[in-house]
């Protein structure tokens, strides 16, 4: 058994007005209270971070962002900074996520200077990578997943790193109801433990928290969790709903 505590985390990504996500935040506190051995983090839209701050202030559950500008402040209309993420009370950002990629064209230039970022305000990142279709049909999934994390993370060294999760997300699996079977997600997380050892050193690469995501649910979080280098799960569609969200949480 390794020693890293598993973490699920939400995504609610364009999802919840302000009191639906208030409302959703409450109901899963009352539903994990005793919930050991496992972080909870949710993110919310950036528009309820400041009031699920306040809801879950003291509790056992993290308050995540889904996205950061990479600049410390300006006149960069529509975007948030570092410092304004923590006055909500956020301790994760989510950074590169597959439709920030595709739909918003985030490069991984632009993922790393937001890592940065991420990083040197003393929040912890969930860098995301994965495959499309097309590149896993090609052969590439393991080609595309070195270079996002190489560049992704150009310029690290471990010790900045300490804190980092990645979340592998294979694209096709995302929103889809397609899972990755438990041994092509294992195949793509070892890949990465080992990119990370091979860039990073071994005691990085045993601490590091690797998630999975796409179409995770009740359902099979817990052959997903059975995995030895699966640390965790990214959860889009059934975050939303406390009750479903909660037993994600309870798989064990
Ligand atoms: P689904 O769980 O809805 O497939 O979304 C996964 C995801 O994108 C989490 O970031």
């Amino acid at each position: 058994m390794n020693q890293r505590t598993p973490l699920i985390a939400g995504n609610w990504k364009m999802y919840k007005d302000c009191s639906q996500a208030a409302e959703t935040a409450k109901t899963l506190l009352e539903l994990t209270t005793g919930v050991k051995d496992v972080d909870i983090m949710i993110a919310p839209s950036f528009a309820s971070l400041y009031l699920i701050g306040n809801i879950l202030k003291n509790s056992d559950i993290k308050l995540g962002a889904q996205n950061i500008c990479h600049r410390k402040e300006g006149a960069f209309t529509g975007e948030i900074s570092a410092s304004m993420l923590l006055s909500c009370g956020c301790s994760y950002v989510i950074v590169g996520h597959s439709e920030r990629r595709e739909i918003f064209k985030e490069t991984d230039d632009n993922i790393n200077k937001k890592i940065n970022a991420v990083i040197n305000a003393g929040l912890i990142p969930i860098l995301c990578v994965g495959e499309t279709e097309s590149q896993r049909d090609a052969g590439d999934t393991f080609k595309i997943l070195d270079k996002q994390i190489e560049s992704g993370l150009k310029d690290f060294f471990a010790d900045n790193l300490k804190n980092l999760i990645i979340a592998y997300e294979p694209v096709w699996a995302i929103g889809t109801g397609k899972t990755a079977t438990d041994e092509q997600a294992q195949e793509s997380h070892k890949f990465i433990r080992e990119k990370i050892e091979k860039r990073f050193g071994k005691s990085l690469a045993e601490s590091i928290r690797i998630l999975y995501g796409g179409s995770v649910k009740p359902a099979n979080i817990k052959q997903i969790m059975n995995m030895p280098d699966i640390d965790g799960a990214l959860v889009g569609g059934a975050s939303l709903d406390a009750k479903t969200f909660s037993e994600v949480i309870k798989y064990k």
